[in-house]
């Protein structure tokens, strides 16, 4: 123990804005070419002393995020503690802003953010390496959640590399959110792409080079023209009233829209701040999205506050 009585730990969101999935592999996983982007909508975990582990969460549809071990933020300080003889006596509290089980990487968001404060509060000092370790066990966008910036994401996801975003640095691009009610299951939208894949030969993911060229210039018309999802025809599938959310946003003048990872959160990326203004109100006012939040990435990783 440090005698600290509580670290609080702020963690971002992410898009992706190229998903190349491969075929299933043998471990009911999928090869990936995953291009992470970190995006400035943030959950905040606080880990503090207490007799027993235990979970609570407020923030919206926190009713659907479970309190007990299952929680990844959870199983993130039981496995931090088994790896350095500790008890994991710890109070994780979750402030949710990230849309739950929305394809924006909450939970992986909130194991990262767990791992990162427990570290700090247990002073255990896991070298950056460990607690990536720890990250690629707990889940595929784990790893990225903890890194933040843009990155490349291979394997499963869990293998990084760093990208260089040009423009104007931190905050290059201007997104919105479109929040949906209800979330999507990230195992079912795969199971989906394989069912809409089957007796296709699906072709191995490859990062797209002309996705790296406008990351690294900062060129958000020329990102539009790359971003790519995989995953979206599954889960419009899964959830067909997304094309209207789609729609509405294109048409009130964003550069691009595309499903979120995994979904049902769509996103829409705009030429500057003012114009994610606009699609936010457009998107409302459409009625076909609960709600709508605007975004720059990318923004730093998790970051103790
Ligand atoms: O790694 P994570 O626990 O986030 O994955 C959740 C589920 O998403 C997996 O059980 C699997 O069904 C699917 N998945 C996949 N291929 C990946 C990542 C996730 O099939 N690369």
């Amino acid at each position: 123990m440090t005698g600290r009585t509580a670290v609080t730990v702020r963690v971002p969101a992410k898009v992706n804005v190229q998903l190349a999935v491969g075929g299933a592999r043998p471990d009911g996983f999928h090869d990936l070419a995953n291009v992470f982007l970190a995006v400035g909508l943030y959950d905040e975990v606080t880990a503090a002393p207490a007799p027993a582990l235990r979970v609570t969460a407020t923030g919206p549809d926190t009713d659907r995020v479970p309190l007990d071990r299952t929680n990844l933020a959870a199983r993130a300080a039981e496995l931090l503690a088994a790896r350095y003889g500790i008890a994991p006596d710890v109070h994780l509290h979750i402030a949710k802003d990230i849309p739950v089980a929305g394809g924006m990487a909450g939970g992986s968001a909130d194991a990262a953010g767990a791992l990162v404060a427990c570290d700090a509060l247990w002073g255990t000092g896991a070298s950056r390496e460990e607690l990536l370790e720890i990250c690629a066990e707990l889940g595929s966008d784990v790893p990225f959640s903890l890194v933040g910036g843009a990155a490349l994401g291979l394997g499963r996801g869990e293998l990084l590399t760093p990208l260089e975003v040009g423009g104007v640095g931190a905050g290059a691009f201007h997104w919105v959110f479109a929040v949906a009610d209800g979330g999507l299951s990230t195992p079912a939208v795969y199971a989906e792409f394989d069912r809409l894949n089957e007796g296709v030969d699906v072709p191995e993911p490859e990062a797209s080079p002309g996705l790296m060229d406008a990351l690294r210039a900062g060129d958000a018309a020329a990102l539009a023209g790359a971003l790519s999802n995989d995953l979206q025809p599954a889960a419009l599938s899964l959830r067909p009233s997304l094309a209207a959310t789609l729609s509405a946003g294109t048409a009130a003048g964003a550069l691009a829209a595309l499903v979120s990872g995994s979904g049902p959160t769509t996103a829409f990326l705009a030429k500057d701040a003012e114009s994610a203004v606009a699609v936010a109100d457009a998107v409302v006012a459409s009625g076909t999205c609960r709600a709508a939040r605007v975004a720059v990435g990318p923004v730093a990783g998790a970051t103790v506050v």
